[in-house]
């Protein structure tokens, strides 16, 4: 008999070419332990319904944890000629228990099969994504506790705007963060959908009981319809977006502090555990990690291009097109796992240079629109206010000058110096959200009490 497990209908064997073609295993494999888990759930529910006896159910549970236990040892000899990870494991199964093996496909197909074992694997990256998320949100936090009290230039356009405090700059990406934990959070209730049951599209005559292997493997719902289960795609295509998302995040975040640590700038020293040199500039210190967090980014981006365009023209159901989604979900999942696990200390040991940032400070007019608000404040019409700040900032680059060097007469109430210099201007902020010391210290103390209480995104199974 063929080794295929769909040999029956075929009398002569498959080209090697298209066995190396058609293979999944070299990617699947690492779905081993989520087939075994959904396979001994499944055979459970066969003994619960009477398709399997209690003895064979026994039996196959066994020799499936047999299966792991030799696939964890390395033991497993993988080839294309099984193609995909399904098979390899059925057939170890068939050549241990022979007739009893042949029964565990009962009432399943590899359609609903492959399905239910990346919704396993995407659950738990899901919450392998969330804590890595945690901790760089931690760091941050840190970050902001640690420069408290430094007061950074923000920018707008890359030009100088208006002063902001070290803290509130931290917490900015906390908050990016939080958005992709709860992307991440929403995607997972997708993704917590039982496929298996489906069969190969329309079900099966046979009396299995989904909600049995629902409860088994943790689902919180069984897919409802057969014929959307083994076509459904939109759980991985969310789980790539999120990625994306997070990897957008973090690119742009690089390239800050790429742009922060050169000499133009001088705001940051990066650790050196975290940078490399030149192999002919013996006084190079580059920030390669930082810049291969902004360049991975775009494999991530691709993987969800690539999923897009795999999916737009399937009719239903299955199609073996869908074969070629895992590449994508691993290859987004493993970048930005690998960037968050850089991210996190990098950001702990980063160091601000406090001095070069305070001697550049009241350079570029951050007080300026401090100053048109304090005009304001006095009954000034806003548009007013901003013709006359456009001034004043105009005769300062005549003079060379700073805008509290301006001579008192210059200004329509001389006590509204008193609100010039970035530190002063700082500290005139109030609004809710805004860098006002108070307001930045409110949000840090919510934010360290909040990511004390970990995991946060408590996952509902
Ligand atoms: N290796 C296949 C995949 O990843 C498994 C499902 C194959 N189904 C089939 N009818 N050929 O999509």
């Amino acid at each position: 008999m063929s080794q295929k497990t769909w040999g029956g209908r075929f009398t002569g064997s498959t080209d090697t070419r298209v066995e190396a073609f058609t293979e999944s295993i070299h990617c699947d494999q690492r779905l081993y332990r989520h087939d075994i888990r959904a396979s001994q759930a499944h055979a459970r529910m066969l003994a619960h319904v009477g398709l399997l006896t209690q003895a064979e159910a026994e039996q196959i549970l066994r020799s499936l944890d047999e299966i792991r236990a030799d696939i964890d040892a390395g033991k497993m000899a993988f080839s294309t000629a099984l193609e995909d990870i399904h098979t390899h494991i059925e057939q170890a199964l068939i050549a241990k228990l022979g007739d009893v093996g042949r029964k565990l496909h009962t009432g399943r197909s590899r359609n609903d099969q492959v399905v239910t074992d990346v919704k396993l694997w995407m659950r738990e990256a899901i919450d392998e994504l969330d804590i890595l998320l945690g901790d760089l949100q931690k760091a941050f936090v840190e970050l902001a506790e640690r420069e408290r009290g430094l007061i950074l230039p923000g920018y707008t356009h890359l030009q100088r705007a208006q002063p902001v405090l070290a803290a509130h700059y931290a917490l900015a990406y906390v908050e990016k963060f939080q958005r992709d934990r709860d992307r991440l959070a929403d995607c997972r209730r997708r993704v917590n959908i039982l496929p298996l049951g489906a069969a190969a599209l329309a079900g099966t005559s046979l009396p299995i009981d989904r909600e049995f292997v629902r409860a088994e493997l943790g689902f919180a719902a069984v897919a409802a319809n057969s014929l959307d289960v083994s076509s459904d795609r939109d759980f991985a295509l969310e789980f790539v977006f999120c990625l994306a998302v997070v990897a957008t995040h973090l690119s742009g975040w690089a390239e800050e502090w790429v742009l922060w640590s050169t000499t133009e700038f001088r705001f940051l020293d990066l650790p050196e555990a975290f940078c490399t040199g030149s192999s002919i500039m013996p006084h190079k210190k580059n920030p390669d990690v930082l810049e291969l967090i902004r360049g991975k980014s775009a494999r991530v981006i691709a993987m969800l291009q690539q999923l897009f365009v795999l999916l737009k023209g399937l009719p239903l159901a299955y199609n073996r097109d869908l074969q070629e989604d895992k590449t994508a979900i691993f290859a987004a999942f493993d970048t930005v796992h690998s960037c968050l696990g850089v991210a996190a200390p990098l950001v702990r040991q980063t160091r601000f240079h406090h001095a070069a940032i305070a001697a550049r400070l009241d350079d570029g007019f951050l007080d300026a629109t401090t100053l048109m608000e304090a005009l304001i404040a006095r009954g000034m019409p806003m548009r007013t206010a901003h013709e006359t700040v456009g001034r004043l900032v105009r005769e300062c680059e005549q003079r060379h000058c700073r805008l509290d060097q301006l001579p008192d007469e210059l200004f329509p109430w001389p006590e509204v110096k008193g609100s010039l210099g970035a530190a002063q201007a700082l500290a005139a902020f109030r609004s809710y959200g805004s860098t006002a010391p108070a307001e930045v210290e409110r949000q840090l103390q919510f934010w360290k009490q909040r990511l004390a209480q970990s995991p946060l995104n408590e996952p509902e199974r």
